[in-house]
């Protein structure tokens, strides 16, 4: 039988909760397949297989999936060092580099991945791409609520002369992981993140080009921009699960 998304997705997350061990830090990732890495620490506990781990969550989704789950939480205040933090995310590029927040969830990702000692990414093969946001999806930025519509035209101005570049507000009816720029509406409320920020999402037909880094510093200096989904040179592993049932361990 061929395996569903979600099975691959099941299988990236229970390779990487093997590396989970009793009295670690865990930083708890956020989406459809973080869902099953927090459900199997949570299986472990309950089994006594793991003991005094304590879990970080990346959202509030992520909070409440850990309470239902049975994993005991915590924040960055008490637990200021994570051991390891297993997520999702978007897009995986060769340098495993990353797009992530298209569910919404980027800010609480970024603080607690990028505050681990290791941070593990759960992928289907499907995430896999060659160049970030070529497939026409979003780069999302978390931006403050009081004066978006200026800081969404900073942003655009960033960007003017990039051939096939867009952006957005997000609105809370859109589906922004299936999402491009043409078909997406502008009719409803903005989303709302867990900070009680908006999120501009920006396209780019052809996916970014040039140095990553310069983009990401260059879209930060923006006032009004709180921080973006492109991760950079954060992840320490990726674990991808192939449709041939075959799992990559990508370092
Ligand atoms: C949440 O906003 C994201 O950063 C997720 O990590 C990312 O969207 C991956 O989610 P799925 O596992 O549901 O694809």
């Amino acid at each position: 039988m061929v395996p569903s998304q979600d099975d691959l997705k099941r299988v990236a997350a229970h390779r990487a909760v093997e590396l989970v061990e009793s009295g670690m830090v865990i930083g708890l990732g956020t989406g459809s397949t973080a869902a099953h890495a927090l459900d199997r620490i949570g299986d472990l506990i309950r089994s006594g297989a793991l003991r005094d781990v304590v879990g970080i969550p990346t959202s509030e989704w992520a909070a409440a999936r850990a309470a239902a789950a049975g994993i005991p939480v915590s924040d960055l205040n008490a637990h200021p060092v994570v051991d390891l933090s297993i997520d999702g995310a978007d897009e995986v590029d060769p340098a495993l580099n990353l797009v992530k927040g298209r569910g919404g969830s980027l800010l609480r990702e970024k603080m607690v991945e990028g505050t681990s000692r290791r941070f593990v990414v759960i992928v289907d093969d499907s995430k896999l791409v060659p160049r970030l946001a070529a497939s026409g999806l979003a780069v999302p930025v978390e931006i403050i609520p009081f004066g978006w519509a200026l800081t969404l035209r900073r942003l655009q101005s960033l960007f003017d002369g990039v051939p096939g570049f867009n952006l957005k507000l997000r609105t809370a009816s859109i589906d922004a992981k299936a999402t491009t720029f043409d078909e997406k509406g502008s009719d409803s409320e903005p989303f709302v993140t867990d900070n009680k920020n908006y999120i501009a999402d920006l396209f780019f037909e052809n996916g970014i080009h040039g140095d990553l880094r310069v983009i990401s510093d260059a879209i930060l200096r923006i006032t009004g921009v709180v921080e973006h989904g492109l991760f950079l040179g954060l992840a320490s592993s990726v674990v991808v699960a192939q449709k041939d049932g075959v799992v990559v361990v990508v370092v």
